[in-house]
């Protein structure tokens, strides 16, 4: 932790004044919602449909699932004393609870992209070194990436059984098409 912040402050001075801005505010970004961020931008084939990708994937329906009855059994067998789709317990894997996001959207783009308020505007969400300085979470690699999945799919999971990342990743993968270009 201390590590990470002397690195972060390391690298905020060293950045060009205009990027140590945005730099900044990402701390104070806030949640947009799938909406705003796939309502319009993330969704023709051509960008690489990541909303229908997301909406046909578990993630879309996590919330949906604590609202049944096996969902409810668990929680009753732990001794919760609420439902589980009211307890915090099971809602920290299963949805983002923030203003302006829709509970029932689960697991949505910005528990994995970072709160969007900050890279949403087009002039920053084209260019990915300024998307990241505005509070974009950055992955260096596929060992990065897994990290991020294993932080919900791990044995604190009430259902956990295994989790083999290139066979997961390959389920909800939403890359942008390359242009023949490259
Ligand atoms: C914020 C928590 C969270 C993160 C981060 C997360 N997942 Fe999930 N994932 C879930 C939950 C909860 C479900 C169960 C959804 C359901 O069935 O209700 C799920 C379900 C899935 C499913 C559907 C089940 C299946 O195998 O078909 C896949 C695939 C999946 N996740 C892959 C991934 C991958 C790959 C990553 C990392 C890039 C990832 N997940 C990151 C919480 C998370
Ligand atoms: C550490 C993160 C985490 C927590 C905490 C968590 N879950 Fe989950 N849950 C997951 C993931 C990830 C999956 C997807 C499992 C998979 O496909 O491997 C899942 C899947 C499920 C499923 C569907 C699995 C099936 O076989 O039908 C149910 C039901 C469920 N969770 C209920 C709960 C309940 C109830 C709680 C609270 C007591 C809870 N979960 C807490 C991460 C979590
Ligand atoms: C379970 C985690 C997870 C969820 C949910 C998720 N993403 Fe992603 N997304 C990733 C990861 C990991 C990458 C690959 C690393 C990267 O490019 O940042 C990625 C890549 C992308 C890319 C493009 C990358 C490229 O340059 O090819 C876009 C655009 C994107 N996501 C948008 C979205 C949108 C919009 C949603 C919601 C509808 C969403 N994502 C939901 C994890 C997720």
């Amino acid at each position: 932790m201390q590590k990470t912040l002397v690195l972060l402050t390391f690298v905020a001075s060293t950045l060009a004044p205009a990027t140590q801005a945005l730099a900044q505010d990402a701390a104070a970004n806030t949640y947009i919602g799938v909406k705003t961020c796939a309502g319009i931008c993330h969704k023709s084939e051509k960008q690489g449909n990541q909303l229908g990708i997301w909406s046909q994937s578990g993630h879309a329906q996590a919330y949906v699932t604590l609202t049944t009855a096996k969902a409810n059994d668990i929680a009753k067998a732990k001794g919760l004393a609420t439902p589980a789709a009211e307890s915090p317990e099971c809602l920290q894997c299963h949805a983002l609870r923030a203003e302006n996001v829709e509970i029932k959207d689960g697991v949505q783009c910005e528990m994995c992209h970072g709160a969007g308020s900050g890279y949403k505007s087009n002039s920053i969400m084209k260019d990915r070194a300024k998307s990241i300085a505005a509070g974009m979470k950055e992955y260096k690699d596929d060992a990065a990436i897994e990290a991020q999945c294993r932080s919900c799919h791990n044995e604190k999971s009430p259902t956990f059984k295994e989790f083999n990342f290139a066979e997961r990743w390959a389920k909800i993968r939403h890359t942008v098409p390359k242009t023949p270009e490259g």
